[in-house]
């Protein structure tokens, strides 16, 4: 097993991932963390963050004490290089320039960290953002590749196995990343890689009963990945302590409902409260055009209805969420600016507060693939594993302007369309997300003899791992001709088609 210690960079939970690719468990834990816990985990290798932090600053977060009389084999990324060599008697400078992006560094000798993966000589791209760097080495320590800004990019002293490196492997950036961090933890620190997603099943099974006891847990169900595996490996744990409450907002896509009743209590026998809220909250959502508004309201509501069904079932202690990684950093802040609001993801954060409950939250440190794996690891079917991401808001965010049933079923109607194309075209799985818009405008068109006034709606598909970043998904377009087609001549009140072009950044995936 590795430990991370954390130095509170933003991108901390991706070398988890990194390491969790590379088959080793791996735990986070804070750079505060007492010697005395790290050595009861024992872990045989530990990576060292980035962080925000300069080990100039006043307070800057430093190596717990003794950590490097442990002679455990350490990485250091970014901080985690500065900061080893400052501990070690190296030398750490600040630059007036900030490196940020892509660069290349010349590998100038060989080195257990990249050994088999770069060789003497090679140049490679790796990913840097940083403004302090490395200017002496400690005593013992040898650079063993350069770049231009950077003279120190990796940095090895072998015989202790401590490596720094001044760029970030663990972004996709870094082309070779994820095998330079597959060299720590299999050569250097000579983990296995036997370690996979039932590890994480055990493990969390385990977790969840050591919380929950004897305790009664209940989970909001939605019908998407993230809430049906978490439910599902909750049930696996603690079986009928678990009730699960699917509310219906009336915002959902065609035959969502019963599908979710049919899996949940049909199927895996969990106990289900089904409430069809619809009424509720398209009469709330009115007149409400402002997108956030929208979020808003629906969150609210949702907590409302949530609260109602909840007290009525009486006597949890626990209330479990889906919540994933990504989740949690597009809510606290966005590509490293502080609380800056792209939108207000509604299940992360409000509902927990209120209620006074505490959280349990399995897929807290995943990555919507690693959420994917483990629910095909305990059964969950495939058409709700491998489903596209569906936002808390639902379809009321696919319809800019005001919302009315009327509007709904016309774009679930469009929607049906264009994804059973998708399906039959085999595309579903390449593809992150696809949906349509209800766009609020009217043109002119003709059919048949007639002039139509009709609505226009937006198709959109994107890839991406993580939802973060997003690229258009490049239909052919015998295949775009063909579902504008489609829903032309079968939905009424539609006569104009188009497909949104635009990557993310700059657009987000979602059009509100
Ligand atoms: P954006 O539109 O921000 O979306 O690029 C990124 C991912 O998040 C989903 N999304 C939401 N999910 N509540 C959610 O639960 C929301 O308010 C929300 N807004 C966007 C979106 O579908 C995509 O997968």
């Amino acid at each position: 097993r590795i430990l991370i210690l954390d130095f509170g960079s933003q991108v901390t939970q991706l070398i988890a991932r990194r390491v969790r690719e590379s088959g080793v468990y791996c735990e986070i834990w804070p750079f505060t963390s007492s010697l005395e816990k790290i050595r009861s985990f024992n872990p045989r290798g530990i990576i060292l963050s980035g962080s925000p932090a300069s080990v100039h600053d006043d307070n800057a977060p430093t190596l717990p004490e003794g950590l490097l009389e442990l002679h455990r084999p350490i990485l250091g990324i970014c901080y985690g290089q500065q900061v080893l060599c400052h501990t070690l008697g190296g030398r750490v400078e600040t630059h007036e320039h900030r490196e940020f992006g892509r660069a290349y560094i010349d590998v100038a000798e060989e080195c257990a960290l990249f050994h088999g993966l770069w060789a003497q000589g090679g140049r490679e791209q790796v990913w840097m953002s940083h403004g302090d760097r490395v200017t002496a080495l400690p005593p013992g320590f040898k650079a063993v590749a350069y770049s231009e800004g950077a003279p120190f990019a990796i940095i090895a002293n072998e015989e202790r196995r401590i490596y720094g490196v001044q760029f970030h492997p663990e972004v996709v950036h870094t082309p070779h990343g994820a095998e330079l961090i597959r060299n720590f933890t299999h050569d250097v620190a000579g983990c296995s890689g036997t370690w996979t997603m039932a590890g994480f099943r055990d493990l969390e099974i385990a977790r969840i009963r050591k919380q929950v006891g004897d305790g009664k847990v209940i989970c909001g169900l939605s019908g998407g990945v993230d809430s049906s595996v978490a439910a599902k490996l909750i049930h696996d744990a603690i079986g009928d302590q678990l009730t699960c409450i699917f509310v219906d907002p009336g915002i959902l896509r065609a035959g969502e409902a019963d599908e979710v009743v049919k899996t949940f209590r049909d199927r895996f026998n969990i106990r289900l409260v089904h409430r069809d809220a619809s009424d509720l909250f398209l009469g709330e959502l009115a007149g409400v055009t402002d997108p956030e508004v929208k979020r808003k309201t629906i969150g609210r509501l949702f907590i409302e209805v949530f609260e109602q069904e909840a007290a009525k079932l009486g006597g949890a202690q626990f209330l479990a969420q889906g919540t994933l990684y990504p989740d949690v950093i597009e809510s606290v802040s966005f590509n490293g600016g502080p609380s800056v609001t792209i939108k207000s993801h509604h299940n992360v954060g409000g509902l927990p507060e209120r209620m006074n409950m505490e959280l349990v939250e399995p897929l807290r440190e995943l990555f919507k693939d690693e959420v994917r794996a483990l629910g095909r690891e305990i059964g969950v079917p495939e058409h709700i594993v491998g489903r596209h991401p569906f936002p808390g808001p639902g379809l009321a965010i696919r319809i800019p302007g005001d919302i009315t049933r009327e509007k709904l079923d016309l774009l679930r109607k469009v929607d049906s369309i264009y994804l059973e194309e998708i399906r039959k075209a085999g595309l579903y799985d390449e593809i992150w997300q696809a949906f349509a818009v209800l766009l609020p405008v009217r043109t002119v068109g003709v059919m048949g003899d007639g002039r139509t006034y009709d609505q226009a709606c937006a198709l959109r598909a994107v890839t991406s791992t993580d939802g973060m970043t997003a690229e258009v998904y490049p239909f052919t377009f015998e295949f775009l001709n063909r579902v504008a087609g489609r829903i032309v001549n079968e939905v009424r009140g539609i006569n104009r088609v188009t497909y949104d072009i635009t990557s993310k950044p700059p657009g987000t995936i979602e059009w509100e």
